[in-house]
């Protein structure tokens, strides 16, 4: 049986080996994750195989549900099928847009995407047959939808690491975008990811920066044992961090 959980106990540190990070290794991990941005400027240019293929091998080394890999990509070429889901985006920008209601003029304001500028476009999609599946998704089948969402991060940061910006556009019919690339019956697409370099990254989310939204406290999330007990832990104290491990936003 597993020994029980003794808050007060000393964690071990781990013997320096080959598996450890150095110190150097763990603050370029961290600056991956905060500086991270969704991006929807982009400057043109190109993204080489050799790094895309890099950038596709992380996101096939996501985890996955009973390791699934229900990842599929579709790289588009095509100006035409670039224009194509830019048309799509813009319908649904606008129904989003009447469905905001008061918020409507405010949403019209930000720029959702950056289908026609990207370097690169990528279509992640579910693949038809996920229902033979079971191992981790009888009781949560939307598991699939998560070890995707897991695969696209792991393609996000290292696109940061390698200086190249992401976006992630969801403002679309996936029926219509299944169509328009012809996926088989089943399929289901899940993100259109814009790719490629960028003049600068955004020194923080663009919804912030446009006051759309902003980060809540980490407190905030933090329950401990149960849903109504705010958590012991002082989030919003960071002094243990080293300073370029701070979040910068
Ligand atoms: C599942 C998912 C779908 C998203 N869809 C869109 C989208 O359709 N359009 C858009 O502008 N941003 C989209 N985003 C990006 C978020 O707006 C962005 O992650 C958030 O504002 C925080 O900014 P950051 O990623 O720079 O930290 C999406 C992000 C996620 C995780």
């Amino acid at each position: 049986m597993q020994a029980p959980h003794r808050p007060d106990a000393k964690t071990p540190t781990p013997a320096a080996s080959t598996q450890s990070f150095s110190d150097a290794e763990r603050a370029a991990v961290y600056r991956a994750i905060h500086e991270r941005r969704d991006m929807r400027h982009f400057s043109g240019g190109s993204v080489s195989d050799e790094v895309l293929l890099r950038l596709l091998r992380a996101a096939h080394h996501g985890p996955s549900v009973g390791f699934m890999q229900p990842w599929r990509f579709i790289r588009v070429t095509s100006g035409a099928l670039r224009e194509g889901i830019h048309a799509l985006v813009e319908q649904e920008r606008g129904r989003t847009a009447e469905a905001l209601g008061e918020r409507k003029n405010d949403f019209m304001k930000l720029k959702v995407q950056g289908v026609l500028d990207a370097a690169e476009v990528l279509v992640v999609a579910l693949p038809p047959g996920r229902e033979a599946h079971i191992f981790g998704r009888r009781t949560l089948p939307e598991m699939d939808i998560a070890s995707t969402a897991c695969a696209i991060q792991n393609l996000w940061l290292a696109a940061r690491a390698e200086n190249l910006g992401m976006g992630w556009v969801s403002l679309f019919d996936p029926a219509a975008l299944a169509q328009l690339l012809q996926m088989p019956a089943g399929a289901h697409p899940l993100a259109v990811l814009c790719l490629g370099p960028v003049t600068e990254f955004y020194a923080r989310p663009m919804l912030e920066q446009e006051k759309w939204a902003t980060r809540a406290p980490l407190q905030q999330m933090l329950m401990d044992n149960v849903w109504a007990q705010e958590s012991r832990l002082e989030a919003e104290s960071d002094a243990a961090a080293p300073p370029d491990q701070l979040p910068r936003d």
